[in-house]
């Protein structure tokens, strides 16, 4: 395993599987890795915000015998107040580990070649790959199994839907990705997703016809019409995605026991209606709390190797 966890991408096939196998044994035995991490400190660097990235990881934390610190935009301000690599080289002196969630994931690379300590990706422009893991590992606990799932994303192609693609890529799933025309997930991100997969049974479909898309899923996905960062252009995408929505009707071209996913936060009414997201199908408040499953395994991994007494 690599010193950090900034993309899917980097995982072996391997790593990959074996890091879900272990949020599953997490999940089942919480009591046996209480004190896995104890004294360890985790530095958490936010510049946007969050209720479950953070919760996950400052529970998590607590749940493995550390502690973990929240620093908010005020503090840190990569690239105005100072570099990235600064940040990280203060940061190492008394931490154990970092979280960051910033805009240019470029910061985020930097950051992590710039320290010796574990580096962990909790979103950027780019990726959200503990998203995308954990959201695995609830399609894996939710299907039973991933190389015969096909995972439907319908909507804008952005950080979900690049790290949903590396994780399918890995998984050997597959995947349809249905957004409007000039909002389709990056083509750069595209085609790692299909190099990863060559090695897989991993298929994937780029469209900007939902339907088609959501044809015999065993899960469909959706995320917010406009991100973080994005708030300026929120009423001339609500038009334009407007015919993206996931709603009753178009649940109906998936398979009868599809299941409804989304990262939240949610729009109501917006990327998806009430009645699907409060329907039996929606398993989005699972997804959140497999973040804690999933990321405990991903610290323990990373930042396991140091005994600290104290
Ligand atoms: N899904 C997710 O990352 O939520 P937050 O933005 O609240 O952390
Ligand atoms: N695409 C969303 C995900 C939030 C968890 C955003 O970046 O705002």
């Amino acid at each position: 395993m690599q010193k950090d966890f900034l993309s899917i991408h980097d995982l072996t096939q391997y790593e990959f599987h074996e890091l879900l196998d272990l949020t599953r044994e997490i999940k089942d035995n919480p009591d046996k890795y209480h004190k896995k991490l104890k004294n360890q400190v985790l530095a958490m660097i936010f510049e946007k915000p969050s209720l479950r990235t953070r919760m996950t990881f400052e529970v998590g934390m607590q749940e493995l015998g550390g502690k973990a610190i929240y620093l908010s935009p005020n503090e840190v301000q990569i690239g105005k107040r100072e570099t990235a690599e600064d940040v990280g080289r203060n940061l190492e002196r008394w931490v154990d580990g970092i979280i960051i969630r910033t805009f240019a994931h470029e910061n985020v690379v930097r950051l992590a070649k710039a320290v010796s300590i574990p580096v962990i990706n909790a979103l950027t422009d780019l990726s959200h790959p503990c998203q995308g893991m954990a959201d695995f590992f609830t399609l894996r606990e939710k299907k039973g199994g991933l190389s015969k799932v096909k995972l439907a994303y319908v909507g804008d192609g952005n950080n979900v839907c690049h790290s949903l693609m590396l994780a399918a890529a890995k998984a050997g799933s597959t995947m349809a990705v249905a957004s409007p025309k000039g909002y389709e997930p990056n083509p750069e991100m595209v085609k790692l997703a299909r190099e990863d997969g060559k090695e897989t049974s991993f298929s994937l479909l780029i469209t900007n016809d939902p339907r088609p898309a959501v044809k015999d899923a065993d899960a469909v996905y959706t995320d917010v019409w406009a991100s973080m960062g994005q708030e300026q252009e929120k009423e001339a995408r609500a038009k334009v995605f407007a015919p993206y929505q996931v709603n009753p009707e178009l649940m109906t071209a998936a398979k009868l026991d599809a299941i409804f996913m989304h990262c939240l936060p949610a729009h109501r009414e917006e990327e998806v209606t009430a009645s699907v997201f409060e329907s039996p199908q929606s398993v989005v408040f699972d997804q959140a709390e497999n973040r804690l499953h999933f990321q405990k395994a991903m610290m323990l991994i990373l930042m396991g190797k140091k005994e600290k007494h104290g």
